[in-house]
């Protein structure tokens, strides 16, 4: 930590200075995550969070969706990404005119967005989700069919759990394809005893193989709730650490697959961020409306 003290010193009186809060996912390193942000926690929880924030500057500790998402929810606001970079696999593989395509193939299916995309996508949807409400905002459409996107395993893991069909997109988080069911064996086999938490952006063959599938939250919770001697969150690096600081008592088996977008975060691009007002995001504003309309109508039920 000593090598930090000067960036977190420096980003404490930038915060000050310019009004600013730092909302961080929690895929980023515990200096950034327990040393200066201001609230942390899962897509669900940041995109709640931006709607009450009472600063004039959100600094976005995470990848380019979610910046987008609190300036949607929080129009009025200057909301800066460390580093422009940080984008997602997931956002990456769909595109408005794939949308259309969907409708067209299966008309009178509602499109339902993870939220894990551009505005542009989710300006093109009917509503949004993330991993911790997926469920619950397929369910309350009252439909016997939804195209959800672009997650296909997301998807697929949402299918096993409700009597809704679900029609799918061939996209995927580079982090969390890569856990195989050799893993989840491997962990137990040399860890006798172990709980293993799934992400349901794995494979569904990850997650039949894990005990429990959630968000990250949702991990959280479980262990605070559950207190296991011995966990494997299946997820991306950080999550366990900082999941750890607070559980001394729980052993944390550590696969982890690293999020190339989140680490572009560090202590000094957040202390630029802060410096120079960068990167500040701007959005279309044709696309507001119709973006925040789809956001809403999650928040509104979950
Ligand atoms: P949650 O934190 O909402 O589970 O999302 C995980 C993720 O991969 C975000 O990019
Ligand atoms: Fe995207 Fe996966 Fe990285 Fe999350 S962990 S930002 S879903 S690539």
């Amino acid at each position: 930590w000593a090598t930090f003290i000067d960036d977190i010193e420096a980003i404490e009186r930038l915060k000050a200075e310019h009004d600013a809060v730092i909302m961080a996912h929690n895929y980023m390193t515990p200096e950034i995550f327990h040393a200066v942000a201001d609230f942390g926690g899962d897509s669900l929880a940041l995109a709640r969070e931006a709607q009450h924030v009472e600063a004039s500057t959100i600094v976005l500790a995470g990848v380019h969706f979610m910046a987008e998402t609190a300036k949607l929810l929080s129009p009025q606001k200057r909301v800066l990404l460390p580093d422009l970079r940080s984008g997602c696999s997931l956002a990456e593989s769909i595109t408005p005119a794939d949308i259309a395509e969907l409708r067209r193939q299966h008309p009178g299916a509602p499109v339902v967005t993870y939220v894990n995309t551009s505005a542009d996508v989710k300006a093109a949807s009917d509503i949004c989700c993330t991993s911790g409400n997926a469920v619950e905002v397929i369910e309350s459409l009252g439909v016997p069919e939804v195209i959800m996107v672009p997650d296909q395993y997301l998807a697929q893991n949402i299918a096993a759990r409700t009597g809704v069909r679900v029609i799918t997109h061939p996209g995927a988080c580079e982090v969390h394809e890569r856990f195989t069911p050799d893993d989840i064996r491997d962990i137990r086999d040399g860890n006798p005893g172990v709980t293993v938490l799934a992400h349901p952006e794995c494979p569904p063959e990850v997650v039949a193989a894990a005990d429990h599938s959630g968000s990250t939250a949702q991990m959280q919770s479980f262990v605070e709730v559950n207190r296991p001697r011995s966990v494997a969150l299946i997820t991306e690096c950080s999550m366990s650490d900082n999941v750890a600081a607070g559980h001394p008592d729980t052993d944390f088996v550590r696969p982890c697959n690293l999020c190339p977008h989140m680490k572009r975060n560090t202590l000094g691009a957040i202390r630029r961020a802060l410096e120079t007002g960068t990167h500040e995001i701007e959005l279309d504003p044709d696309l507001v409306e119709p973006a925040r309309r789809s956001i809403t109508r999650m928040l509104e039920i979950s």
